[in-house]
């Protein structure tokens, strides 16, 4: 099949390389000169294992293509999906300038019969505009059905979770692009949810938010153990053991971040309030994760007095492990608080440095996890690499200057950090 993605963020450009080692013709559209020929060399944008040989294989195999130009590819693609970014705006909506842009292009030259299909995570009903501006766009000889595919990849195991997600969910009112891409997704061997565009749009929402949800209630719980003396995450890992509960998306931590679950959560707010509903749930799950989030700064100050003139290393800057990807990030936030309430930071982080210099100004960077550690009045631990889980505390120890540490990701046994004369906290317990 001839496959066309406009848009190589983690959905468009890891999907795509999946297909096109499936052996379809698969071209990735983008606008900007320079990353589409650095793609055509192998080199990617992002920071995702195994993404870079996976694209290479392809490139050379003659099956993936790269072009600023949608004249090579959409007239002969049998699917076009349509992968660029929805970020929030500042009401909490979805911005969706850049699909409707693209949609105006795809238009212009659509020729035969072709299944368009959205798997950027767009409001419900977003695909209703998308086939007005078709319609007043194509040739009068053209055909398309619209489709809703929305992906469910997590980022740092993009690759496996395309090719074994939990579920396939494909949602048109039209057969015949019903049977197309039923007919793509075959080498996929998953259960398929076949349903109407409306439906498919909802269930990514819903899935997103429902995961927050799980979060924030870890997080409450955590909260509430230690004030109470439970031990939380026992209580979380008895709570998981059920299996109607599990343990999955279960662990307390400084709250979720990156480009996925607040922007969705948000939109769902906003997608629920256009229509009469106050989701109050999905309300008190953003100020439930916005508090773990601050609570970390909240425990780092507890345990040093004052914040003031002292000097905070940071392991950790990506919203989670095995990306380079700084958006949303907990420790944005955090490090815009310690630097409010007057400390120094220091932080390090195996890949995300140097996207999080562009993103966060005032404070040090270091080269390695033992120069920010060196000379720290206060350790936090916010991002859990298993970089960070193969250091010696006790070396950890004779670096820093002081012996307060804060693990936000609970890596760490505490009663042996505090063997080592650690003043030691975690998240729940
Ligand atoms: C999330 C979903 O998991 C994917 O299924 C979905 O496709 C994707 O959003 C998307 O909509 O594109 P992702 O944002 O890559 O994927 O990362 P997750 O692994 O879900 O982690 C999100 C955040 O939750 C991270 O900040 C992580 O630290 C936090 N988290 C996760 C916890 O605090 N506790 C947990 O138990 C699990």
């Amino acid at each position: 099949m001839k496959v066309t993605f406009i848009g190589h963020g983690y959905v468009g450009l890891v999907t795509a390389a999946v297909f096109a080692d499936f052996g379809n013709t698969v071209y990735v559209i983008g606008h900007t000169k320079e990353k589409i020929d650095n793609l055509k060399k192998g080199i990617i944008p992002i920071f995702e294992s195994g993404l870079a040989e996976l694209v290479r294989k392809n490139v050379d195999a003659g099956r993936l293509h790269f072009t600023l130009d949608y004249t090579p590819a959409i007239p002969h693609s049998d699917i076009v999906f349509i992968a660029v970014g929805t970020p929030p705006l500042a009401t909490g909506e979805a911005d969706l300038s850049t699909i409707f842009e693209v949609v105006e292009k795809i238009g212009k030259h659509l020729s035969g019969y072709t299944v368009v299909a959205t798997k950027s995570t767009v409001p419900v009903r977003t695909n209703r505009k998308i086939r007005e501006i078709l319609d007043k766009e194509k040739k009068k000889d053209a055909s398309f059905d619209l489709a809703s595919t929305p992906e469910f990849l997590r980022e740092g195991t993009a690759i496996s979770d395309t090719l074994a997600p939990d579920r396939v969910v494909i949602g048109t009112d039209s057969e015949r692009a019903q049977k197309v891409l039923v007919e793509l997704h075959k080498p996929i061997e998953t259960q398929i949810i076949l349903t109407n565009i409306e439906t498919a749009e909802m269930i990514k929402y819903a899935s997103n938010s429902f995961l927050a949800t799980k979060i924030s209630y870890a997080n409450a719980i955590a909260k509430l153990s230690e004030l109470t003396g439970a031990d939380g995450l026992k209580v979380l890992e008895g709570m998981g053991m059920d299996n109607r509960i599990n343990n999955k998306f279960l662990s307390p931590g400084a709250g979720y971040g990156g480009s996925c679950f607040p922007k969705d959560v948000q939109a769902l707010i906003s997608i629920s309030r256009e229509y009469g509903y106050d989701f109050g749930l999905l309300r008190e799950v953003e100020r439930i994760n916005q508090e773990a989030i601050m609570d970390i700064v909240q425990k780092a100050e507890k345990m040093l007095s004052t914040l003031e003139g002292k000097t905070v290393g940071i392991l950790g800057l990506a919203f989670k492990p095995n990306t380079d990807d700084m958006r949303d990030a907990p420790s944005i936030d955090i490090i815009r608080e310690l630097l409010d309430r007057g400390a120094k930071v220091k932080a390090y982080d195996p890949e995300a440095v140097k996207v999080a210099a562009t993103k966060i100004k005032g404070i040090e960077f270091a080269k390695s996890a033992r120069e920010a550690v060196e000379g720290a009045d206060i350790l936090l631990l916010l991002t859990e690499w298993n970089d960070f889980r193969k250091m010696d505390p006790g070396e950890i120890k004779k670096l820093m200057r002081g012996k307060a540490v804060v693990d936000a990701r609970n890596i760490w046994d505490p009663s042996e950090m505090r063997k080592l004369g650690f003043e030691y906290i975690g998240v729940g317990r």
